[in-house]
């Protein structure tokens, strides 16, 4: 019988050969990704009272919303208005249902399509962008819902639960890889899955926009991939839906981190990929130094000043100073992970704020010093085909002074920008070759 041990977790085994421990002196503790964290735990949510929920909600740190309004109504123009709306109103916020090809699937896929959920990516359509073949289109009409809905979970998940156990015992879950993501056309929030001791979670819960860097890595079967700030590890997981890799690196330094990503293994990958599928502890910035030119695709979803969350946290004025260290790290670990990666392959680089400076600003420094590094365009093969469900905007290169950008360049990376009704992001994404 399939049985997983919290205290046997595979993945808890730190690759030796990355074992070593850096001293990260506060770097590493506060830049994380808390959008999925969130979206990870919505039941949480769900069981505040609705006062403190509201309260919450209603209380974002004044003096970020003042820098934000200053910085980005400069370098968005009226972008900024109704991104500022949505970040403003959690209660607008979508969340996209990623299913786990690991275990059965079709009590989820029934539930969610009778919830008005559908496919963002048709299963030719997702494999064919997977495999680098053009795509005229890869999008799926939404569903009529019918009704008006709230932001809130419509169904209980103890149905979903139970149905979990008898699925993971009994069902054959799929083999060959396909990311699937569900999403809703109003801001309904799917119920998230408790860990069961002995069964795969079925899906994971994450802002859709998340699922675009992993879509630009174009991963395949058989390649050797590294996940280099990877923890909680939800674009690891989407790799794995997405391909049958050599090998798939997940490195995170940070220790609590680490055992929060192995936890997300357990709970979604089946033991037997322990082989293919490794954690290590590396600082991040040194990665290409002790494995140059290992990998055929490199991910790096860099800290970053994530705006959904820093926008709620405490402690602006601290957020502030972290905000203005944050490139230098960003720089340093996109030039490592152009180390990492052999030449003729593709590293995609990632954050989830809106700030020019942690993105195309990172980006042109590091073409700069780096003349084997290629941008290549995203726009005609991912925010072409996925306007429809989010709101895109080129990359913009230094600006000469405010209100005096260069046009935009798609070159640099593209940004998806909440907007009402789309508020899927903020996520930045750039991929770069490696020529030689
Ligand atoms: C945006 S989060 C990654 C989210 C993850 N890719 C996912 O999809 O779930 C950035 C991660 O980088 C880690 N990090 C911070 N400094 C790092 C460094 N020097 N090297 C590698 N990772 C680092 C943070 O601890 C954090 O877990």
């Amino acid at each position: 019988m399939f049985s997983v041990k919290y205290f046997s977790n595979p993945w808890r085994n730190v690759t030796s050969t990355f074992r070593k421990q850096v001293d990260h002196s506060g770097i590493l503790s506060h830049f994380c990704a808390a959008a999925e964290e969130s979206a990870k735990h919505p039941s949480k949510k769900h069981k505040e009272t609705p006062n403190k929920q509201l309260k919450r909600e209603r209380a974002p740190c004044q003096l970020m919303l003042k820098h934000f309004d200053r910085q980005y109504s400069c370098e968005l123009g009226n972008l900024w208005t109704s991104a500022r709306e949505v970040l403003l109103n959690p209660h607008s916020w979508q969340y996209g249902v990623m299913l786990n090809r690991f275990t059965a699937v079709s009590n989820v896929t029934q539930s969610l399509k009778s919830q008005g959920f559908f496919s963002i990516l048709l299963q030719t359509e997702a494999s064919s962008l997977l495999c680098d073949k053009p795509t005229e289109s890869c999008l799926k009409q939404p569903r009529e819902s019918g009704s008006v809905l709230s932001a809130e979970c419509l169904s209980d998940d103890s149905n979903l639960q139970s149905d979990c156990e008898s699925q993971c015992l009994q069902s054959e879950p799929s083999q060959s890889p396909l990311l699937q993501c569900y999403i809703h056309s109003h801001p309904l929030r799917f119920p998230s899955q408790a860990h069961r001791h002995g069964c795969l979670k079925q899906y994971y819960l994450l802002n859709a926009a998340s699922l675009l860097p992993v879509l630009a890595l174009q991963v395949k079967d058989g390649e050797k991939i590294l996940d280099l700030c990877s923890a909680p590890g939800g674009k690891a997981i989407a790799i794995m839906q997405s391909c049958n890799p050599d090998l798939l690196c997940c490195n995170e330094p940070d220790p609590h981190r680490r055992e929060w990503l192995a936890k997300t293994m357990e709970s979604f990958l089946p033991p037997s990929l322990n082989s293919c599928v490794t954690v290590s502890a590396q600082d991040g910035r040194y990665f290409g130094q002790s494995e140059p030119s290992k990998y055929d695709k490199v991910l790096v979803d860099v800290p970053c000043s994530n705006d959904r969350s820093w926008l709620y946290s405490p402690g602006g004025l601290q957020r502030l100073r972290e905000r203005a260290m944050l490139p230098a790290l960003q720089t340093q670990l996109l030039k490592s992970a152009l180390s990492a990666v052999r030449p003729g392959g593709t590293v995609v680089y990632s954050t989830c704020t809106l700030s020019r400076s942690e993105n195309c600003a990172v980006v042109e420094a590091v073409l700069r010093s780096c003349p084997e590094a290629e941008p290549e365009d995203l726009w005609e093969e991912l925010a072409v085909p996925f306007s429809e469900h989010f709101c895109f905007q080129c990359g913009q290169a230094s600006p000469l002074q405010c209100g005096t950008m260069h046009p935009p360049d798609s070159r640099l990376g593209i940004l998806v920008v909440p907007h009402p009704g789309k508020t899927w992001g903020p996520m930045f994404l750039s991929r770069i070759r490696r020529k030689v």
